[in-house]
């Protein structure tokens, strides 16, 4: 059998600068290829660290575990190695980048995923031209610097552009529905259905806060992370408890 997509397995993490003070306490976690999970969990439960610990940031130290991409243990994989790789995240507060059009971020960031030092402007351009009509983008998006003045909804829509052209393997998205209206929240889901269906493989990670985006994504596989780990897994019964009865089920009672 070959190895899963993706695995965590007793995961501790804590912030580099403080590295006494775990923020993820053991969390294990197996992703295989085409499913989706989800990952719902109160405020500072961990879910961005997670995040951003599984792209590589320096700010967080592994100080137990693994995480292993496709049998690989990638401990000690920079960020641009992990996204060569086919790893993706789309953060839930995205960074401007001063003075760099998104068609040529774009450019770059495909060039970088396949290989390529000087990709092809116009086949940039024209899978630009495909996702940016199923994401009922304007085209004058693309002349725009990167998240420079964009809105909470426009900067969730260009993360899913960037996903969709980057051709992920793992796609890790936290709280990509933050900040979004009804309507703009179905454009990023159908977006990441699109995606899913273009790429039957590819693995999906959901970090949410809300129901509303799983009943359009229908994840098979739901966890409650609380206080660093997962607590309980299961499907999208565990999102509607949830929603109905908030973290109480999972909190042990304060004595
Ligand atoms: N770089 C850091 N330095 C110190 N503490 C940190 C750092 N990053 C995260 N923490 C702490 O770790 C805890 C988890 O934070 P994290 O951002 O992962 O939570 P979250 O589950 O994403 O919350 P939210 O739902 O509010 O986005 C919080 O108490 C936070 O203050
Ligand atoms: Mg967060």
């Amino acid at each position: 059998m070959s190895a899963p997509l993706f695995e965590i397995s007793g995961l501790h993490v804590a912030a580099a600068a403080s590295p006494d003070a775990e923020i993820l306490r053991g969390l294990d976690l197996t992703i295989g290829e085409g499913e989706i999970h989800a990952v719902m969990g109160p405020n500072g439960s961990g879910k961005s660290t997670l995040a951003s610990t599984l792209m590589g940031s320096p700010e967080y130290e592994v100080t137990a575990g693994t995480i292993r991409f496709k049998g690989d243990d990638i401990a000690d994989w920079p960020v641009d190695e992990r996204a060569k790789a086919g790893m993706f995240l789309a953060f839930q507060y995205p960074q401007e980048v001063a003075g760099v059009p998104v068609r040529s971020f774009l450019r770059q960031a495909m060039g970088q995923r396949k290989g390529i030092t000087d990709m092809s402007i116009l086949e940039v351009r024209l899978a630009m031209m495909e996702w940016m009509t199923k994401l009922d983008m304007d085209p004058a998006f693309a002349d725009r610097m990167l998240n420079e003045g964009f809105s909470g909804g426009e900067k969730k829509r260009n993360e899913i552009l960037q996903m969709a052209m980057l051709d992920p393997e793992l796609a890790i998205l936290d709280e990509t529905d933050s900040g979004l209206d009804i309507d703009a929240l179905r454009v990023v889901a159908k977006g990441v259905n699109e995606i899913r269906s273009a790429r039957p493989h590819m693995g999906t990670l959901v970090i949410t806060h809300y129901q509303r985006l799983l009943d359009e994504l229908q994840p098979e596989h739901v966890h409650i992370l609380i206080d660093g780990r997962i607590v309980q897994s299961g499907g999208m019964e565990l999102a509607s408890k949830l929603e109905h009865e908030g973290f109480a089920p999972w909190l042990e009672p304060v004595s």
